[in-house]
This record gives C-alpha cells, structure tokens and sequence, in this order.
C-alpha cells in the first residue's frame, strides 16, 4: 500500500511518552506492555518519535506483512541505510524476499533436520556432564554455571566457531544494545567490545571455522556458487548474535520459573517430554528477544490507525506473549498450557522466523532433560538478577541450590 491513504475515517495513533529503553522499563518491563496493549493496535512512542504494537495480531500481521513492512531499514530502532545510524545489515534478517528466499532456501538445507540431530547425541553428553558436576556443586549460579556454561559448549561445536565466554558476552551485549536508541547502556557496550571486535571478525572468517561444521557447510555452500561471495560469513555472524545469547536467556528463564514452581518441576520429573512444553512456556513467559523493528514501506493502516510511510514500528513481542486477548491467564507460567509451541512470538513468525530454533530446542532440552533425569529438586538461594540491555531480556545471576534424586 504504496498511496497516500485517503480514509478520513482512520485515527492517529494514540501517544505514549514513555521510554521503553528507560532502566525502569528495562528492570520491569511488564507495566508498559500493559500499556502499550491498552492504548491501541498501535501507540506512538513520543521519546523516540517511532510506532509500538504490543498486542498479539497486530504484532503477527506486522511481523508477516513484508509487502508492507520491509526488514531493510534494520530489526533495530535505528535507520541502518540512514548516514550516522549506517552497519553492515544481516544478509538474512535484514532483507526481504525474494532476495531474502534464496539465502534462506541455502541456510534451511545446512540446518536440515537430518543435519541438526547429529548433534543431538553430543548435546546429550555434555548436558549430562554438566549436570553430574552441578549435582556436586549442589550450590550454583544459574546462568553463569548451567545456561551459559552449556550453550557455550555445544553451541559453538555444532556452528563450528570457537567462543570464549567474556568476548562473546561482550559481543552479543553490544549487538542487543546496539539495536536500541543511542543510551548510555548502548554507548557502555561499544566501549566493553571494542578490544574484541578484531577477534570477533576473525572468527567468523573460513579459515577459522571447524571442519565438519554449520559454518563449513555454509563456506562450501558459497565456494559452490549457491551463496554470493561474503554472504557465508555474514551468515555465520547472524547465527553467532542471534545463537547465543538468546539461548542462555531462555534456559536461564526456563530454571527460573522451575525453581519457583516446585509442582511444574515435579511434572517434569514425571514426564521428563515435558521438558520441551516448559521451554516454549519459559520463551513465551520471558521473551529473551524483547522487541523487533520493521518499517513502513508506504503510509499504512494498523487495525484502523495511520502510520506514515518510512516509519519505524517496534513490535513488542514480549507484550504480544503475554496478551489477554490471545492467552488465558498470560502472567502465570504454566508448563501445561496449550497452543504455546507455533503461537507464541519469541521466535518470531512469517518468513524471518527464527532459522535456528530447533538447535535452540536440542540444546534447551538437552539440558532441561538431563535436570529432570537426575535432580529431585531445584532450589531458588537468593534473588533473581536481570541484566539490562536494550533488545533483550536476560538473567545475569540466578542462584540455585539442586538435589540429586
Ligand atoms: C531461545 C533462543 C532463540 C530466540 C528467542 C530467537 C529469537 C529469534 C527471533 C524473534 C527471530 C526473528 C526476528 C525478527 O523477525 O525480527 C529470530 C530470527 C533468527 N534467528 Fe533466532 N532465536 C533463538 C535461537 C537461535 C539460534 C540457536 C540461532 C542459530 C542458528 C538463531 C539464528 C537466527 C537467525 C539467523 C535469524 C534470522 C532468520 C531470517 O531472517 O530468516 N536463533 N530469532
């Protein structure tokens, strides 16, 4: 819908002047989904002069709707073809069809299904490794000691790159933040990456990647002529920022609500299959990537409101997974819940839905299954900690006490 919109009858969109990169926000996010949902399809968000959706329709339709809503500005608040906001954009994330079909055809054959559950075994046997010298510790920090010490084990094995915990913390930081409005926690980021930004782009280069790997599939996919030269190690790096970080966040959620829900655990104890419905639930509950931007091709209708054309529009999948209007009793985490796998919009939906979503699940449920296999109990020793970043929501500490069965 390239035209000017001529209907009188549709209404501006109502105005929230509140920052949703504020630390408040960041802290709790909750209260402003809340809002964002009440005030309309679509709010405009006065700080940042961009739109928000928050509730679950509108944020499908504009997550799906790429004939009206195009990735090539950036997933982020900024303009990225704009001068001063310009980076490299990902060749996968960060372009529509038909260009993105091609690229996307090439990196769904080397994440085949028949690929992926090679790994499963070697996922099985580090999770169950882990666990065992967790069950020693009996004491532990969540997310530094489990998700963290797990996904950057198997993940970087099976991707074919290797990644040291503070460089790449530090990376994945800076690129969460990075989407985000220039703030003091984008500016900190910059800074903490900077002496790693080198080895980072080393990394991601043919020559560093291990045989017998995504990466190397992906390399080889190029030297065959099948991706454009340089696209492989851009596609390496969406895997890389998108990957991790996001993974341990789920994790980290997923043994949050375990800990505090002794009667789900004990679900899962009973029926270690669970441990893939408490994975979803834990991403639909927590939302580890909190918000996405698409912008506006041409002024466009949202459920009968007008936004301008080349306009930013966050879509609040952190609210839309917690809507009323789509889930009963959105607050609550419920390992029982239905409908969540394919519905919720943690891993978004439509033609950029997560590509590496089921490593996502091996990994979760490698992990979640080996816990429910050996631990009777899992016990929350103090306070849960989130770490602000402007994209993403994060535990940064999660202390736990667990007892062998
Ligand atoms: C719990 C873990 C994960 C979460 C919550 C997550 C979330 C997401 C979301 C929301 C999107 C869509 C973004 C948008 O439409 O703007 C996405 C796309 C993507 N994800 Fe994930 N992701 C996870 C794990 C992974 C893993 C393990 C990989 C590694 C292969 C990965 C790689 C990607 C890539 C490359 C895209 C872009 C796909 C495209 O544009 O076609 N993600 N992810």
């Amino acid at each position: 819908m390239t035209a000017t919109l001529e209907h009188a009858a549709l209404r501006d969109a109502p105005v929230l002047d509140i920052d949703p990169y504020s630390d408040e926000v960041l802290a709790d996010p909750y209260p402003f989904h809340q809002l964002l949902r009440e005030a309309g399809p679509v709010a405009l968000i006065k700080p940042h002069g961009v739109y928000a959706v928050g509730r679950h329709d509108e944020s499908k339709t504009v997550l799906s709707d790429y004939a009206r809503f195009t990735n090539a500005a950036g997933i982020g608040i900024q303009d990225i073809r704009k001068p001063g906001d310009f980076r490299v954009p990902s060749r996968l994330l960060e372009v529509d069809p038909p260009d993105h079909t091609k690229v996307r055809s090439v990196v769904t054959r080397v994440l085949s299904p028949l690929v992926i559950r090679r790994w499963r075994e070697g996922f099985d046997t580090k999770a169950a490794a882990l666990v065992e010298a967790l069950i020693e510790r009996g004491s532990f920090d969540g997310v530094e000691d489990c998700a963290e010490a797990f996904v950057l084990q198997a993940f970087p094995a099976a991707v074919g790159v290797r990644l040291p915990r503070i460089e790449t913390l530090a990376i994945g930081e800076m690129r969460f933040n990075q989407s985000g409005p220039k703030n003091a926690l984008h500016e900190q980021s910059m800074k903490k990456a900077q002496p790693y930004l080198e080895w980072f782009e080393e990394t991601i280069q043919r020559h560093s990647v291990t045989p017998d790997s995504i990466a190397e599939l992906l390399f080889k996919a190029e030297e065959a002529g099948e991706l454009e030269p340089g696209l492989a190690s851009n596609i390496v790096r969406s895997f890389v920022g998108g990957g991790t970080d996001s993974t341990i966040a789920g994790i980290g959620f997923a043994l949050n609500q375990l800990a505090r829900h002794p009667d789900q655990w004990q679900r899962l104890r009973d029926e270690p299959a669970k441990v893939k419905a408490a994975f979803e639930e834990a991403i639909r509950f927590e939302t580890p990537f909190q918000v996405t931007y698409r912008t506006t091709i041409g002024e466009t209708d949202l459920g009968g409101v007008r936004i301008p054309a080349d306009t930013k529009v966050g879509v609040f999948m952190g609210a839309a997974n917690r809507d009323p209007r789509r889930w009963t009793d959105p607050d609550r985490f419920d390992v029982d819940r239905p409908q969540v796998t394919g519905s919720h919009l943690a891993l978004g939906t439509g033609v950029h839905a997560c590509v590496g979503q089921m490593i996502a699940r091996l990994e979760a449920e490698a992990l979640l299954g080996a816990l429910a296999r050996r631990v009777k109990t899992i016990t929350l020793t103090g306070e849960a900690r989130y770490r602000p970043i402007n994209q993403m929501r994060t535990l940064d500490h999660l202390p736990l006490r667990i007892e062998a069965a």
